[in-house]
């Protein structure tokens, strides 16, 4: 082999990380990274981008607890997961009875992360590796964005696609376990649970919200 060949992402997944459902949510497995998982040898697209899609996020996680909790919120709708990383909003909002669900994520290994999970809780979803931000308002009817207001540049780009998504008609909903950039003067609260976050030490009790994006 190559020094510099890369393992094939779903191949490397599989071998390396573990299948476990994440706190407060026993209804979803997920490939989730550990100690072991050594997730610098399945570099990215871009090698400064952190391996986001082997963890589950706070936001990402109340988010998925507030739609099966709620799963008319999603059902018969056609949705976009913005920011999908392991999928686990994606997986949620198939679960809850959406017609049509679209993960989307700039990381190429995300897509490979959520294509292994969504088999793994036996739902569709169709993933792809894109930014969408820049662009038009999606063919969907509800765009659902779990922890994506960690750095400015990217929230100022979030926030805007989201305005023009709510402008064009479309639902926005958005969870997060208050991030530094998250829009506040734009949000609705809708829910708060408990929200683990990722590295935080078992039983710490941080919470976080389920917002409506206005
Ligand atoms: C903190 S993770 C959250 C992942 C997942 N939603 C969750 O809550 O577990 C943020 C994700 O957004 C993705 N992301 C960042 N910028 C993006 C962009 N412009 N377009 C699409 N995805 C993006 C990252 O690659 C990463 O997987």
């Amino acid at each position: 082999m190559r020094r510099d060949a890369r393992p094939d992402p779903a191949a490397f997944i599989r071998a390396n990380l573990r299948v476990a459902s994440p706190r407060a949510l026993p209804e979803i497995r997920l490939y989730l990274a550990h100690s072991g998982s050594r997730l610098s040898r399945l570099a990215g697209a871009d090698p400064d981008e952190p391996p986001y899609w082997a963890y589950c996020w706070a936001g990402g996680a109340v988010l998925a607890r507030h739609l099966l909790d709620h799963p008319e919120t999603v059902a018969r709708q056609r949705i976009l997961d913005l920011g999908a990383g392991c999928g686990v909003v994606a997986i949620a909002t198939a679960k809850a009875g959406a017609s049509e669900v679209v993960a989307m994520d700039i990381d190429p290994n995300a897509v490979a992360a959520v294509a292994l999970n969504a088999a793994l809780n036996d739902v569709a979803v169709a993933a792809h590796a894109c930014d969408p931000l820049d662009g038009p308002p999606p063919d969907a009817d509800m765009i659902l964005v779990g922890d994506l207001f960690y750095e400015p540049a990217l929230a100022a780009r979030a926030t805007a696609f989201l305005g023009r998504c709510v402008e064009a008609g479309k639902t926005a909903l958005i969870g997060d376990p208050g991030r530094a950039h998250l829009p506040r003067a734009r949000l609705v609260p809708l829910s708060r649970y408990p929200a683990p976050d990722v590295g935080d030490a078992p039983g710490e009790a941080k919470a976080g919200a389920v917002y409506r994006f206005r």
